[in-house]
This record gives C-alpha cells, sequence and structure tokens, in this order.
C-alpha cells in the first residue's frame, strides 16, 4: 500500500453529471484536484444505470447546462444514449478527462489526524488530500418493499431493468408511482403478456407536454410554488380531468409535494385497458399477488419501482447524517462540523440537473477558496448566522436557484462571522478538531 499526500488537492468522488460538473467549477478557479470514477467512463447513471430505453423527463432546455447546450438537433426529450454523448462531449470539450482515475473506487474516506481527508483506494492506495467533494449520485441503492407471504415469481428492482426483451411474454406487476415504475408499467403493456401498476396512495400524474411544450419549460424561474400549482393543476383539469376515470386514486398530497411523474403513456395505456391499476400489494401467496381491495392477479415477474436510498457507504461514519433521503449538510453542501468536505448532487431537483448544477459548482468553489481563510469549519459559521439545515430532499428549481444566488451573494460575511462570532476556542484547522 502507498500513502501519497497531496495536501493542496481536492478530490472529486465520482464522474456522473454532477461529478464533472464540479469538475469544470474547480478547473475553472484553478483548485487542483483528482477525480475519481468506479466506472471505465463518464456518464453516470447516463453510462450503467437507466434503462436502455429511457428517456429524459425533464426537458433538453431544462437539463443541459447553461455553459455548454445540448445540440439542436437533439429532440426536447433526449434518449439515454445522447444523454451520454452530450456528457461526454461535455468533458471532452473542458478536458476534464485529464484529471480523471478511472475503474477505481473510493472504499473509505475519513478524516486523517494530520487534518486532511484520508481514501482508501480499490487499487491499494491510501491517498490524502485537503478536501472532498461528494458526487455518488443517489440512485443506485435499491429500495426494496417489504410484504406478508412467499412470492415464487421473479422479482427485481428498477436497478436491474434494463431492456424491453425482460418483459416480454410475462404478465408483469409494476410497484410504485414514479417515473421508474411508470415508464416500466408503459413498457410492460407495449411488450408483456399483461402489465398491472400497483400503487398505494393517489398521486399527481403529469403529461410530458401541454400545448406542445415539455411541462418542465411552462414554469419562469420567478414563479412561486402556490403560482406554478394554480397554473399545472388548471392545465391538468383542462387537460386530464379526474385521475379517478382512470382507475386510478386521487393524489392525496398537493401538487409537488412529492416529486412529479411526467408520463404520458401511464394514462394513454389505463384507458386502453392495456395496464390495470391496482392499489397497494397486501401480500403473496406463491404466484399470486393480493392486493387490499381483496382483488388477485397471477403474475410471473414483479418489477419494484419503488426507488433508491440515499447513501454514502465509504465516508466514515457519524461524519455527516443522513436522516432518511436527506443529507444534514448546511445549504445541503456543507458538512456540519468537518472543513472541505461537500456532498453534492443527492437532493432530488423536480426538473433537470444542469441550470442547478453549474451555479452549484461555481458556489462549492467558492467555498474551498474561502475555506481555505477561514479557522474554522464553513458549517459551523454557516450555524452560527443560523442557517437551518435542510428539511426535504426535494428542490423546487426556482427556489434553488434563488437561494443560491443569495447564499453567494452573501459570502463575504463568512470571514467577519469567523473571525468575531465564532464562540472561542475550538478552531478547527482541517479535517478533525485538533
Ligand atoms: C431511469 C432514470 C431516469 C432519469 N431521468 C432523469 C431526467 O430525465 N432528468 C434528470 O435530470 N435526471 C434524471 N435521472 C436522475 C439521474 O440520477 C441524474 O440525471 C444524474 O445521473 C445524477 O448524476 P450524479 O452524478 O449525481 O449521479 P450518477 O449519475 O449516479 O453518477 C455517480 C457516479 O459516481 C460513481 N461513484 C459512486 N460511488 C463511487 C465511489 N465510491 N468511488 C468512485 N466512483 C463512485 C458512479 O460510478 C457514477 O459514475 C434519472 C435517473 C434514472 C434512474
Ligand atoms: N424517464 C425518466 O426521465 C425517468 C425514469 C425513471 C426515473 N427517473 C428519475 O429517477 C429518479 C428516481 O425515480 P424512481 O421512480 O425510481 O423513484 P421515486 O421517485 O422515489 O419513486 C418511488 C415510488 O415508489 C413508491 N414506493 C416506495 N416504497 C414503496 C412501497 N414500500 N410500496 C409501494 N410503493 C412504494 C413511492 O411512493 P410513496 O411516495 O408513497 O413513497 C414512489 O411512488 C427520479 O428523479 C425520477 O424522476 C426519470
Amino acid at each position: 500500500m502507498t500513502s501519497i499526500a497531496t495536501s493542496e488537492k481536492i478530490a472529486i468522488v465520482g464522474a456522473g453529471p454532477v461529478g464533472i460538473s464540479a469538475a469544470r467549477a474547480l478547473k475553472k478557479k484553478g483548485i487542483a484536484y483528482d477525480q475519481f470514477e468506479a466506472e471505465g467512463g463518464v456518464g453516470g447513471n447516463w453510462r450503467h444505470g437507466v434503462y436502455h430505453t429511457a428517456h429524459i423527463i425533464s426537458s433538453r432546455k431544462t437539463t443541459q447546462y447553461p455553459d455548454f447546450p445540448m445540440p439542436d438537433h437533439y429532440p426536447d426529450f433526449p434518449s439515454a444514449a445522447q444523454m451520454l454523448e452530450y456528457l461526454n462531449a461535455y468533458v471532452s470539450h473542458y478536458k476534464l478527462d485529464e484529471h480523471i482515475i478511472f475503474n477505481t473506487t473510493v472504499e473509505h474516506a475519513k478524516p486523517s489526524h494530520n487534518g486532511l481527508w484520508e481514501l482508501r483506494l480499490s487499487n491499494g492506495e491510501i491517498r490524502q488530500y485537503e478536501g472532498l467533494v461528494i458526487c455518488n449520485g443517489h440512485h443506485w441503492d435499491p429500495r426494496w418493499p417489504s410484504y406478508e407471504g412467499k412470492f415464487d415469481g421473479q422479482m427485481m428492482h428498477s436497478k436491474d431493468y434494463k431492456d424491453p426483451s425482460q418483459l416480454r411474454g410475462k404478465r408483469v406487476l409494476v410497484i410504485g408511482g414514479g417515473n421508474s415504475a411508470c415508464d416500466i408499467a408503459a413498457e410492460s403493456a407495449r411488450t408483456a403478456k399483461s402489465a398491472h401498476l400497483s400503487l398505494r396512495r393517489g398521486y399527481w400524474f403529469l403529461p410530458k407536454t401541454f400545448y406542445g411544450k415539455p411541462t418542465a419549460e411552462l414554469l419562469d424561474t420567478w414563479m412561486p410554488v402556490w403560482m406554478q400549482r394554480i397554473y399545472l393543476g388548471t392545465l391538468l383539469k383542462i387537460s386530464v380531468g379526474d385521475y379517478r376515470k382512470y382507475g386510478l386514486m386521487k393524489p392525496d398530497h398537493k401538487l409537488f409535494e412529492h416529486h412529479p411523474t411526467i408520463n404520458t403513456e401511464l394514462l394513454h395505456y389505463l384507458k386502453h385497458g392495456k395496464i390495470k391499476a391496482h392499489p397497494d400489494v397486501k401480500r403473496f401467496d406463491g404466484n399470486f399477488v393480493e392486493f387490499t381491495d381483496g382483488g388477485r392477479e397471477e403474475i410471473d415477474l414483479i418489477v419494484c419501482g419503488t426507488g433508491f436510498n440515499v447513501s454514502i457507504p465509504f465516508l466514515e461514519p457519524g461524519v455527516v447524517d443522513i436522516e432518511g433521503s436527506i443529507v444534514k449538510a448546511q445549504w445541503g453542501l456543507v458538512a456540519p462540523h468537518h472543513r472541505q468536505l461537500y456532498i453534492y448532487g443527492w437532493a432530488q431537483a423536480r426538473y433537470g440537473f444542469g441550470p442547478l448544477l453549474t451555479p452549484g459548482s461555481e458556489l462549492i468553489g467558492d467555498l474551498i477558496l474561502l475555506q481555505r481563510r477561514l479557522s474554522h469549519p464553513i458549517g459551523e459559521v454557516l450555524q452560527t448566522m443560523r442557517q437551518p439545515l435542510p428539511r426535504t430532499h426535494l428542490l423546487d428549481p426556482m427556489d434553488t436557484l434563488r437561494r443560491m444566488k443569495s447564499a453567494r451573494a452573501s459570502l463575504w460575511m463568512l470571514p467577519l462571522v469567523d473571525k468575531y462570532l465564532m464562540p472561542n476556542g475550538k478552531q478547527r484547522k482541517s479535517g478533525v478538531e485538533v
């Protein structure tokens, strides 16, 4: 095992859409870094996570990085292959690949006693860095449901669904009301022997477009959530109507209180009898699934579109708390008690990633540079400034853009708070208290 100290360098973990955006900002600001990627290429989910037939639900314009637009010939909803091509083009354009160390997993990261962050890598190396930007993604650790009884058919998570051939000829039950479940239910309607969808409550299902425009593009940055609700709610009343007319339950929450499901095909196939909607699963009985309304279906394959856990398995326990899907980091980014640790991209943006990532990455770059001048960890400075910890994992894009702007505008205050308002005594020089 070798140990390499790179005290003036930052380590970025992951080279998915979030990691490459962070890399671009650090490079732009002249901050030295290495980037570790477990896979053999960039793109994250768009390289190895999503099913081959996926098309984005967020639109091209609300997903592209503002400083690097997607090609004009791309459709409003690019395919997974086009997304990957775009992300590779971004990396080539900004020459980010020269700092990416591929096929190398960060297996463990902990604060070291010399004030640096110590990383153990899958190639056996131990390296030390000034800081860490963790961009390991939040759609890879499957969340499984559990039910009474035993199911004798095949059961998989949406994470392992890759191709319609996995559905062909089977009686398929998809569980969940999110975008994965509804995409796979629609795919089953086209290819499987029969398609069933189990929903444990009522959700809002939004069509992908209204009057030819992607739904994500209807809303302007200045619009508060209540106005977005009135606007989209009215459009839904006219174009979709009462969800009960599709065999679905009435939503039990306000629009946008849950990550929206954007899928035109689901409603289409329900109306054509190609998907049968059911309430929650009550129990399994051999090859049969029983539902809470007493219904019973013989099923060959269950696909659990039940979402993902937010997890950072390689980070030393106790460094940052994760409560459910919420990472307890200041401004949603900054570790509360440690210097130069940023947890990035764990929250669930309502539409595409690009518009939020470009300013978010710039903010991280600013914070890294600022932290070098401060005596206390920025997380503690923000605590003294009474900045609240996040209470939800859902991000309203418009509100988040506004908050990031005001965060950047308030950075000048941090050195003053660090110098004059922090409790005396405990100054932290680095990753750990000294
Ligand atoms: C089916 C599906 C469809 C989606 N559609 C959309 C959409 O329409 N619009 C949208 O904006 N988002 C969509 N998403 C969300 C998607 O997760 C994001 O688009 C985006 O991929 C998140 O980027 P990320 O960099 O945070 O994570 P990821 O894309 O997951 O990338 C994380 C990277 O980190 C690497 N990594 C993880 N741990 C380590 C480690 N310990 N060491 C080294 N490397 C590591 C992984 O190998 C991976 O390459 C979709 C997700 C799914 C599953
Ligand atoms: N085409 C696309 O662009 C596309 C496709 C797929 C996914 N995505 C994106 O990928 C991300 C993940 O989406 P996802 O759909 O995989 O996850 P998700 O958004 O977390 O949805 C999970 C769904 O499963 C339900 N669920 C969870 N546990 C359950 C249980 N025990 N029993 C029954 N239902 C349960 C949830 O309902 P509750 O609310 O009741 O918990 C929710 O409806 C999202 O950002 C999504 O937009 C995009």
